[in-house]
């Protein structure tokens, strides 16, 4: 019987490894431990919230004190640490809200488990997802970022996840604590938050309303289908030995104009509109301070040690994405609306 806490549960990829993880071991108790920002959402889980290895609870990693009372309690054996602030756009405007969730909320999680698990490391492990943003930009063609790229983050999101992915090494080779930390490309799939390329993309081709697009559109992303970046948690969090580190990627680099030329056509046939009809509404808009260039992953090592590939093409899966968001009006409506956040806020403050 394992007791994991995987924080951040109720955002885009948070939901998709709870879901993964109550589905695949329904001898595991999963508990997600979310603040319930902006970005989080309890309808991600509908589908899942009765079972009986599930529960939620509405938490704060930047409070010590609460998360060490509920290593008290529930003597978890894991944590899967997905809880941070995602938008790169936000941490310009709001950069210190990124040092406080991302970088304290994880040491005050680092320093509950050095605690509670004194004694017992070899028996407990510790998550961490990252992101490959902390390796800074790639040139065009200067090949990809390995686990062994240096660290050169360029945003106050990168620098803050840089920082986090430092402190979870220290704590694992100061004290011994069973670490291990994923960094992972672009996610894209079902139930992301429509201020994220895609799924904004999709929101306001639908609406007729303007795609910005920042700069020329030539900056490169390297797009992974979310169920694998969930699937490939789950083969590090039971294979990786303590200390080690992953790479995830999709091997599937697409320019930024390129990518919505794509969504576009695929929006047109959907829609029933004219071919061409949903591109009009691309506008060229100031670009992003600081934007990265290119971001590309060599995920040889995830592949050549646990066996782990990608199993989507973008094309499939980015058909898949906009039935997705096309058959889910509703929450689409809920999340641009806000209602979702009254609606879970009331729901507690009831408790
Ligand atoms: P998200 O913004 O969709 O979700 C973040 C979740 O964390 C939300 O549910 C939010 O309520 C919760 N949260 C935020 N602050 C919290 C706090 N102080 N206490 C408790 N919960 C809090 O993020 P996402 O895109 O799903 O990313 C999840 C993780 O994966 C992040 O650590 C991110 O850095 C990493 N990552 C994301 C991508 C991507 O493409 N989205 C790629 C690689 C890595
Ligand atoms: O690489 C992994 C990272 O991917 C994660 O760590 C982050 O949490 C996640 O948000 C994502 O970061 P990006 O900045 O790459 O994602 P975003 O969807 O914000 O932007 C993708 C690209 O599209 C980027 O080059 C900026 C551009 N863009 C974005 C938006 C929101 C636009 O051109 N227009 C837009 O409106």
């Amino acid at each position: 019987m394992k007791k994991i806490i995987i924080t951040g549960g109720a955002g885009f990829i948070g939901s998709h490894v709870v879901r993964r993880f109550v589905n695949t071991y329904p001898d595991y108790q999963i508990i997600n431990l979310d603040k319930l920002t902006y970005a989080g959402n309890l309808m991600n889980l509908k589908d899942i919230e009765q079972r009986p290895n599930y529960r939620f609870v509405k938490g704060d990693i930047v409070d010590a004190v609460f998360i060490d009372e509920l290593f008290s309690t529930e003597q978890p054996d894991a944590v899967i640490h997905l809880a941070a602030e995602s938008h790169v756009d936000r941490s310009i405007s709001n950069p210190t809200e990124f040092v406080m969730t991302n970088v304290l909320g994880t040491v005050n999680l680092l320093n509950a488990a050095r605690k509670h698990w004194t004694g017992r490391y070899e028996q407990t492990r510790f998550y961490h997802v990252s992101t490959d943003e902390v390796y800074g930009a790639l040139a065009m063609d200067s090949g990809m970022f390995t686990e062994t790229t240096a660290y050169d983050p360029h945003s106050p999101y990168s620098a803050s996840k840089a920082s986090s992915d430092h402190f979870v090494r220290a704590y694992h080779d100061t004290y011994g604590i069973d670490a291990v930390i994923s960094n992972c490309s672009n996610n894209y799939g079902s139930h992301h938050f429509p201020e994220k390329l895609i799924p904004l993309a999709i929101h306001n081709i639908k609406n007729n309303k303007s795609i910005p697009v920042y700069g020329k559109g030539e900056n490169i992303r390297d797009w992974l289908w979310v169920e694998d970046h969930a699937r490939a948690i789950d083969v590090i969090f039971h294979q990786a030995k303590a200390g080690s580190t992953y790479n995830i990627g999709g091997h599937n680099e697409w320019k930024n104009i390129d990518l919505i030329h794509l969504l576009c056509q695929i929006m047109d046939r959907k829609l029933g509109r004219a071919e061409g009809e949903s591109a009009k509404l691309i506008t060229y808009v100031t670009d992003r301070a600081g934007h990265d260039l290119r971001y590309a992953i060599d995920a040889s090592k995830l592949k050549n040690e646990l066996g782990w590939e990608p199993s989507l093409q973008f094309e499939e899966g980015l058909e898949k994405t906009v039935d997705w968001y096309l058959n889910n009006e509703e929450w689409l409506n809920e999340v641009t609306s806000g209602h979702y956040q009254a609606y879970y806020q009331e729901q507690y403050a009831k408790r």
